[in-house]
């Protein structure tokens, strides 16, 4: 079953909120070619996440330091530790592919993504409120 999106996910911010919404997308897809067995095609997909998830950290630690988040510092050091986890874990199933193997990385990536949006980020969504949902300090 693909994850879908909630209200309860948001964070109050337009630009994290659809970076949540496209990670939300690339895990879904490795879902489905894990229950597929298309192993090229996951690991293509993996790719995308490590490389997706990597731009949309650094673009969240901005938003989190320019709304003056005061666990910012605490933030970046959970955004390594879930690059890391996700190296290894990327590591392990390629050397090891099995369907069990699959079934645990299933499990592992939703795991991934429920702990980062819901106990890494929606802790900011008080210090997003004192400002526009579209606020975008690139900008
Ligand atoms: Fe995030």
């Amino acid at each position: 079953m693909p994850i879908q999106w909630r209200d309860q996910f948001s964070v109050g911010n337009d630009l994290i909120d659809a970076d949540h919404k496209y990670l939300l997308e690339i895990i879904n897809k490795a879902e489905s070619c894990l229950n597929q067995h298309q192993h090229p095609a996951l690991v293509a997909v993996l790719e995308e996440l490590t490389h997706y998830g990597q731009s949309h950290f650094e673009r969240e630690e901005l938003v989190a330091r320019a709304v003056g988040y005061p666990k910012a510092d605490q933030l970046h050091h959970s955004h390594d530790a879930l690059v890391q986890s996700l190296a290894q874990f990327r590591t392990d199933l390629g050397e090891s592919w099995t369907p069990e193997a699959g079934t645990r990385f299933a499990a592992f990536l939703r795991d991934w993504l429920v702990q980062h949006v819901i106990k890494e980020d929606l802790p900011m969504k008080p210090w997003m409120a004192k400002f526009s949902p579209r606020f975008d300090p690139r900008t």
